[in-house]
Formats: C-alpha cells, sequence, structure tokens
C-alpha cells in the first residue's frame, strides 16, 4: 500500500491522556477513527473519551495501564494483539524525560525511563508487527525525539532512550518493506505540552520560533505515517538541527548540546 495515503479504522495510541498523544487522539477522531485510549490517568482518559464520542460519533475505548508495569502493559499488548476489533494504527507515544546529570539520578529515574520509553515501546511494536503482518496492512507510529540524534549531556538516559527507538524503526522498516505494514518513527523537538514540566528540565530559555504546539507535531507525524514514510522530523528548524547533525563530528556534537544545556535548562 506504500504509495496510497492510509485511513484507519481503529487506532491505539499510548500518552493519550496529554500533550502529542491526546493531540493526536483529537485528529483521529476527527477523521472517524474509532479509538483505544492509554495511559495511566483513568479520570482524564474518560473525559478525553466523552469530548472525542460527541464532537465526532467515534467509538473510544479507555484503557488505563501503567506501561511501565509488566501486568498494565501486557493487557495494552493483548488489545493490540486481539482479531475481533482490530487496531490497524498503534502509536506509540507515551514518555517521559527525568532531567539531570547521570550522577545525580536515582536508580528509578534510570530505570523507569528505560521501562515506558524502551521496553514498553518494543513490546508494543511487537505485539503490532505480529498482529498486523498476517494481515497485510498496518501503521505503526513510534514516538522518538531530536533528542535520539545526538548524545544528550544533561538528559543522558532520555537521549538513549530516543536513539533506540529511531534505530528500532529504521530497522524495521526494512524489515517490514513488501509486508503492507509500514513503521514511521516521529522525531519531535520543543514542543509545548506537560513534558518539561514533568522532567524536571525548564527549557525556560528556548526561543519562542524553536516551540511546536501538539496539534502542529501531531499532524505531521500522522501526515507521515498515511504516507508511509519511515522516519520524519517536525518543524523546519527541527529539519535543519537534524541535518546538521549529519556533518558535524559527534564529540562536537556533544559539546555543543552540553553547552546548550546549561545555557537554557
Ligand atoms: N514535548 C516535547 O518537547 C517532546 C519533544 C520530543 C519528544 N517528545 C516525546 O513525545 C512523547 C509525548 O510526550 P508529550 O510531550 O506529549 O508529554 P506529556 O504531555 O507529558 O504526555 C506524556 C503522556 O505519556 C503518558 N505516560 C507517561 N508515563 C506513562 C506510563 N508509565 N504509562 C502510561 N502512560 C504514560 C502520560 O499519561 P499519564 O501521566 O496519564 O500516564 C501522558 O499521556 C514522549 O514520548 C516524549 O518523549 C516530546
Amino acid at each position: 500500500m506504500t504509495g496510497e495515503s492510509r485511513t484507519w479504522e481503529r487506532a491505539l495510541v499510548t500518552g493519550a491522556s496529554a500533550g502529542i498523544g491526546a493531540s493526536m487522539c483529537r485528529a483521529l477522531a476527527a477523521e472517524g477513527t474509532d479509538l483505544v485510549i492509554v495511559a495511566r490517568d483513568r479520570v482524564r482518559l474518560s473525559e478525553l473519551a466523552d469530548e472525542l464520542a460527541a464532537a465526532h460519533a467515534v467509538k473510544v475505548t479507555v484503557l488505563a495501564a501503567d506501561l511501565g508495569d509488566g501486568l498494565g502493559l501486557e493487557e495494552v499488548a493483548a488489545r493490540i494483539g486481539e482479531a475481533g476489533e482490530p487496531v490497524d494504527l498503534v502509536v506509540n507515544n507515551a514518555g517521559f524525560a527525568v532531567a539531570g546529570d547521570y550522577a545525580d539520578l536515582t536508580a528509578d529515574d534510570v530505570q523507569s525511563q528505560i521501562d515506558v520509553n524502551v521496553a514498553a515501546l518494543a513490546r508494543l511494536t511487537l505485539a503490532a508487527v505480529r498482529a498486523m503482518v498476517p494481515r497485510g496492512s498496518g501503521s505503526i507510529l513510534n514516538v522518538s525525539s531530536v533528542a535520539g540524534l545526538a548524545p544528550g549531556p544533561g538528559t543522558a538516559v532520555y537521549s538513549a532512550t530516543k536513539a533506540f527507538v529511531s534505530s528500532l524503526g529504521q530497522s524495521l522498516a526494512a524489515e517490514l518493506h513488501g509486508t503492507g505494514v509500514t513503521i514511521t518513527t516521529l522525531h519531535p523537538g520543543f514542543t509545548r505540552t506537560e513534558f518539561q514540566e514533568r522532567s524536571g528540565y525548564a527549557a525556560s530559555h528556548v526561543p519562542a520560533m524553536l516551540w511546536q504546539s501538539a496539534d502542529d507535531v501531531a499532524a505531521a507525524a500522522l501526515q507521515a505515517t498515511k504516507d508511509g514514510r519511515s522516519s520524519v522530523v517536525s518543524g523546519l528548524p527541527n529539519r535543519v538541527a537534524a541535518a546538521l547533525l549529519g556533518f558535524v563530528p559527534r564529540g562536537v556534537q556533544t559539546r555543543a548540546i552540553r553547552t546548550v544545556s546549561r545555557l537554557i535548562g
């Protein structure tokens, strides 16, 4: 189906209670896509479900789960694998950062980022691939970050988790070629959501021109997924930065990012 624009009957979106995930749900519901929405906060999910069902006459199912918890994760994986009401778009969007130098992080800060950003995303991607490949169709949209394209002193674990997401996506795009299933990896930059406050990364000095809205990021991501593209960097400044990284030696990148993160953090 590559080359045609895709639409979906039913999407499962993780991290749907806020930010980019909530924006994706609003955009998908407006196109008539039924939704399974996943996050920990059941109340916020229920409010979103009511809003979307009323506005767009779509079916929205709330699946409250902690993706950092094995039982919650397996519940979501099982829903992706269910054949009765098949999910034809899986969006692995849930994620978070804990800002700070590595020496200042707790063991839980390190493990929880790996659990949610890496292990859960990999597990749910596996569930999606196993369900979709035999059907010969489906789309996977995984949310990485421009932070995954370079080392990230000050957010070292977060950047490493997002590098995993980008690498996994690139490999799977090649493996899935010709199966009818596509995987798209989104690389957003600074996006106005709850992410910065939750991460403890103030980002108060980031110039206004570098910020995007969650709606704009969601729109770019969904368009790239419809087009079957393997990777998308949202926003012109982020695309310029990503292109420049290809020419700048890794050591120079690391020192520059260290300096910038101290200035804007
Ligand atoms: N905002 C940015 O500047 C930016 C830049 C690059 C990449 N990103 C990436 O974009 C994605 C979305 O982030 P956002 O900016 O929209 O942040 P956000 O507003 O903080 O939303 C994060 C979402 O993830 C969910 N979540 C977090 N931990 C979870 C867990 N253990 N189990 C289930 N759900 C969990 C949260 O819901 P609950 O709290 O209800 O569980 C929330 O719905 C993340 O992967 C992030 O790394 C963001």
